[in-house]
């Protein structure tokens, strides 16, 4: 309730500068008291998924925390995993501001964030700061600048700097407001990006004598084919898992009669939940649990985590919910879940 009644100032507040105020509110010290104080243990509810092991279902979607600023206040949350970037190889600025919109009576937003990030040293310089001591994951893509012939490289200089301080590396080839990235979905880029990511997770795990597992995030807005396709390709390169989904680009989604509805972007939140359910769904027909599925679009309240669950997620993640409905909703879910 109370952060239904607090959502009304922060709705009046540009919607990048708000997200960054809540963390930096959440962090200070004495916050932190007041939510240790109030806080309950949460029950544990064991999953096993890429060979890691998870005290509960629900992690962070990639996108809340980019440069990892603010891993030990959302550790505390009660999320069992934080899924930290994207992260490119060298820091960039992102797309002109404003680039984050609310669509508030449809529980949507749409970003065209474009990967802004300062850089995976940095990344790495604040995990190795944080206190937090569960399950990181690290989201990683390729800088505006890099032609997408080269991409593959950008990823695999990520997959070197991060393979000691992951649990698992999700490699995202679904963003839609980098041009071109979608494209490394399909065809011989696709096959390419496998085979090389695969061979550099073995160099690595002999190097370090530790396996990294590694997750493809993939878009909502693939054809059944597509997805079959996908599909086989991740189980022929043994790939540990899939993150479904992205935001959406199907602005079909949305009616277009207010002004926030015409920006160009992502979508997620509520408009996405079903979509990203049915590829969940398609995908896990023709996996077969041979691979795990980590579900995330526009999970707001226990029944669409559920939904999510029932379509054939192992894991799920959130971010949009979380705007719209507060940090208690995390806690319900993980109880109900
Ligand atoms: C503001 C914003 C930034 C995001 N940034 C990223 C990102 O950097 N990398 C990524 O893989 N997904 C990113 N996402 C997508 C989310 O991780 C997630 O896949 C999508 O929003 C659907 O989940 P949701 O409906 O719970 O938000 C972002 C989403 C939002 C709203």
């Amino acid at each position: 309730m109370f952060y239904y009644f607090i959502r009304k100032i922060i709705f009046l507040i540009e919607p990048e500068v708000a997200h960054k105020l809540i963390l930096k509110y959440l962090y200070s010290q004495h916050i932190q008291k007041i939510i240790n104080f109030f806080l309950q243990p949460l029950p544990k509810k064991k999953i096993k998924c890429m060979g890691l092991i998870f005290d509960n279902v629900l992690g962070t979607a990639a996108g809340l925390d980019k440069n990892g600023e603010y891993i030990d206040v959302i550790s505390k949350l009660g999320f069992s995993f934080i899924e930290l970037g994207t992260v490119t190889p060298i820091a960039q600025i992102g797309n002109p501001k404003p680039r984050l919109f609310r669509l508030i009576h449809m529980e949507g937003i749409i970003n065209r964030m474009g990967f802004n990030n300062l850089g995976v040293d940095n990344l790495i310089k604040n995990i190795k700061k944080s206190d937090f001591k569960g399950i990181i994951g690290i989201n990683i893509g390729k800088n505006k600048d890099t032609s997408i012939q080269n991409a593959i490289n950008d990823y695999l200089i990520c997959i070197e700097k991060t393979y000691c301080y992951a649990s698992y590396i999700a490699v995202n080839i679904s963003s839609p407001n980098t041009t071109n990235l979608r494209n490394l979905q399909y065809g011989t880029m696709f096959d390419q990006l496998l085979m090389h990511i695969k061979k550099k997770q073995t160099e690595m795990c002999r190097k370090y004598s530790k396996y990294v597992p590694i997750a493809i995030k993939i878009s909502p807005d693939l054809s059944t084919t597509e997805i079959i396709h996908i599909s086989k390709k991740l189980i022929e390169y043994k790939i540990d898992a899939v993150i479904a989904t992205n935001t959406t680009i199907d602005y079909s989604l949305i009616d277009n009669k207010k002004n926030n509805q015409k920006q160009n972007g992502g979508i997620s939140g509520l408009p996405l939940q079903k979509k990203s359910t049915e590829i969940i769904h398609i995908l896990s027909k023709i996996l077969k649990n041979k691979i795990p599925i980590i579900g995330v679009g526009g999970i707001n309240s226990v029944d669409s985590a559920q939904e999510k669950i029932q379509a054939g997620a192992t894991l799920i993640q959130m971010y949009s919910g979380l705007i719209f409905h507060g940090p208690a909703i995390i806690r319900k879910i993980i109880r109900k879940v």
